[in-house]
């Protein structure tokens, strides 16, 4: 008769989010768990060599009390029978045991250490390795703040939890139950009274665990925010500089900073709820049973030793608990760093190396490029950037390629690169189909020069070889005089060996692209895909860049992203882009010729260097 009410529907939807929730939870974990068992895997023997020392080591201290209670109660009686003997073993044992539990402290310290930075060093290798892999689509959305604090907070929360955390586990554990076993067999009754104030310190331990948790994986989270903050305001400083972003920025990092410092306080409060609580379960017990117990040590139903052994094991009955919250605490941050760490980890690079890669045909000077109803989107999400077409480029052609902004040049770009697969077609080099091409053979066949024009940090001989990494110092000045750029390097404090990040080694927006020229000359790759900068350079630069380019270009395949006329020019063939489709392909005098949108683009061209 009447339609579910707003509850029953609400009811449902809730409930399965939490359906949902428990499987994402569940598929975390397993994710987690594999990496973990994946790092540990290599160090078994030194993990279990670690579990030897931390048995022996509170073994003998658990021992300590029991000599002490076998001192006082027949040690000293001895002592007075004048037989001394019990008395000296239970001293020595006491020494011994000292000793042992000192020694298996420092083995374990030492080999926990070892291990956990071996661990660690493999992990902040594999993340990094891993995300220089991985596809642009993912280092779009992913941004570098993000992957630095995967390698930083996020690896120093598992270093905290080996370093600390694993040590404090283990001791405790063994403590806590080693405890409560002689104290059983000590004297059932007052061990009862013991263990009964362990109840309500189980029930707030439980309570403890989900809200630690909880609020340590916020305080990752929060973090990470931090540090994307700081690493997106430095990237973009220029930016930030220029357009006096200060205000909003700070606002923004205020914001992430507050979040951050209010996670972790409730972080604290949460610990400190915990840690208070237990303090005063164990002070409460240790008073019922030094009372109790006197009271029995009086009516002669305890042995004096017995109660003393009773007080020493309770002091160190709770204070493990204290350790076992920090433990609870590192493992909860760690856990959650562990699972984004593992997220990156599993990632797949979207643009994915083909399992059986098909070797490009070896002899001659190849290059021929053919996009077969070729299809393009960034994401299934998002419209088509570049709806289906054809284009076959011979081996050996310049191709210009003109548009407006936003039009697709640099996707079409991209995909001649394999930045991206196309969403349907294939791109195909000399007849193989990109997908099917193994990585190192075309990173060396086709080479991408962006607008960027990246420097690393290094000389610029470095620079420039990185084109082909066993190229000679000769090779690389070859390149660079090929290139017209061997005067201006020559001209550096310290030539080809000049650092490109120290003061005086700084190149300017012309010098960077000859730099490119040069590393892609030296790559010898049988096709280039040239992005043009838009920055217009000066007319001597651009002279310089040109005839550079025309070098570069010989006898290769070429798609340039054509932002000046000069470099029109020189092409075979020009492709003129609209909305992602080609919509004029033909000679630049062709074209001219036909008073099409490249004759105006040419015209207007003219007239601004008039
Ligand atoms: N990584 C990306 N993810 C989603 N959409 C993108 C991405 N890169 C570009 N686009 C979109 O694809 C379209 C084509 O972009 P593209 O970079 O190819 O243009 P372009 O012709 O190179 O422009 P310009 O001359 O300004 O460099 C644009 O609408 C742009 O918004
Ligand atoms: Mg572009």
């Amino acid at each position: 008769m009447s339609a579910p009410t707003a509850t029953d529907w609400r009811g449902v939807a809730a409930e399965d989010i939490e359906d949902v929730g428990k499987a994402v939870t569940a598929k975390l974990q397993a994710r987690s768990r594999r990496l973990l068992v994946s790092l540990l895997r290599p160090h078994k023997w030194s993990v279990a060599l670690a579990l030897v020392y931390v048995v022996l080591e509170n073994g003998a201290q658990l021992a300590g009390p029991l000599l002490v209670a076998a001192a006082i109660d027949r040690g000293v009686a001895g002592v007075v029978a004048g037989h001394p003997a019990t008395l000296t073993w239970c001293v020595l044992g006491y020494a011994v045991c000292g000793l042992a539990s000192a020694g298996a402290k420092f083995g374990f310290v030492r080999l926990s250490g070892r291990v956990g930075q071996d661990l660690l060093l493999d992990l902040r290798h594999r993340v990094f390795r891993h995300v220089q892999r991985l596809s642009l689509s993912f280092h779009e959305s992913y941004t570098s703040g993000k992957i630095i604090s995967r390698l930083s907070s996020d690896v120093e929360s598992i270093d905290d939890l080996l370093d600390m955390g694993l040590d404090g586990l283990l001791s405790s554990l063994f403590t806590v139950v080693g405890i409560a076993v002689t104290l059983l067999v000590l004297d059932l009754r007052l061990a009862l009274v013991v263990l009964a104030g362990f109840i309500p310190v189980l029930i707030v331990a439980r309570w403890f665990r989900r809200a630690s948790h909880k609020a340590y994986r916020a305080t990752t989270t929060a973090v990470a925010k931090v540090i994307v903050q700081f690493v997106e305001t430095m990237n973009g400083i220029r930016a930030v500089q220029a357009y006096r972003r200060h205000g909003r920025n700070e606002q923004i990092l205020h914001e992430v900073n507050v979040e951050y410092r209010d996670a972790n306080n409730r972080a604290f409060k949460v610990m400190a709820r915990f840690t208070a609580t237990v303090r005063l379960v164990g002070n409460l017990t240790m008073a019922v049973v030094l009372a109790w117990g006197a009271l029995r040590v009086v009516d002669g139903s305890l042995q004096l030793g017995v109660l003393a052994a009773f007080a020493l094991y309770l002091r160190r009955f709770y204070d493990p608990l204290d350790d076992l919250a920090m433990f609870a605490n590192s493992y909860s941050a760690a856990v959650a760093a562990l699972e984004k760490i593992s997220g990156v980890l599993e990632e797949e690079p979207a643009v994915a190396e083909p399992a059986e890669p098909k070797p490009l045909p070896r002899e001659g000077r190849r290059g021929e490029i053919r996009f077969d109803r070729v299809e393009f989107r960034y994401r299934p999400d998002t419209p088509v950037v570049l709806p289906e077409f054809d284009l076959h480029v011979p081996a050996g052609q310049t191709i210009a390629v003109v548009g407006a902004t936003g039009a697709g040049k640099s996707t079409l770009a991209k995909l001649v690169a394999r930045f991206y697969d196309p969403s349907a077609g294939t791109v195909s080099l000399d007849g193989v189909n990109l997908r099917d091409v193994a990585d190192v053979d075309l990173r060396s066949a086709v080479t991408m020069v962006t607008q960027e024009n990246f420097l690393f940090a290094g000389s610029v001989a470095d620079n420039i070889a990185m084109g082909r990494p066993d190229a000679t110092p000769d090779d690389v000045r070859r390149a660079a005089a090929a290139v017209g750029a061997h005067e201006f390097i020559s001209a550096l404090p310290e030539g080809y060996d000049t650092d490109v990040r120290k003061r005086g080694g700084r190149l300017s927006a012309g010098q960077r692209q000859l730099v490119a020229f040069a590393r892609a000359l030296l790559a010898d790759p049988s096709v280039l895909v040239l992005d043009e900068a838009t920055s217009s350079l000066d007319v001597p630069t651009e002279r310089a860049v040109q005839a550079a380019l025309e070098t570069v270009l010989a006898e290769r395949t070429a798609v340039i992203i054509a932002h000046r006329l000069s470099t029109v020019l020189i092409a075979d063939r020009v492709l003129v882009v609209d909305g992602g489709r080609i919509v004029e392909d033909g000679s630049p005098a062709d074209l001219i010729g036909q008073h099409g949108r490249f004759a105006k683009l040419h015209e207007a061209w003219l007239e601004s260097l008039a």
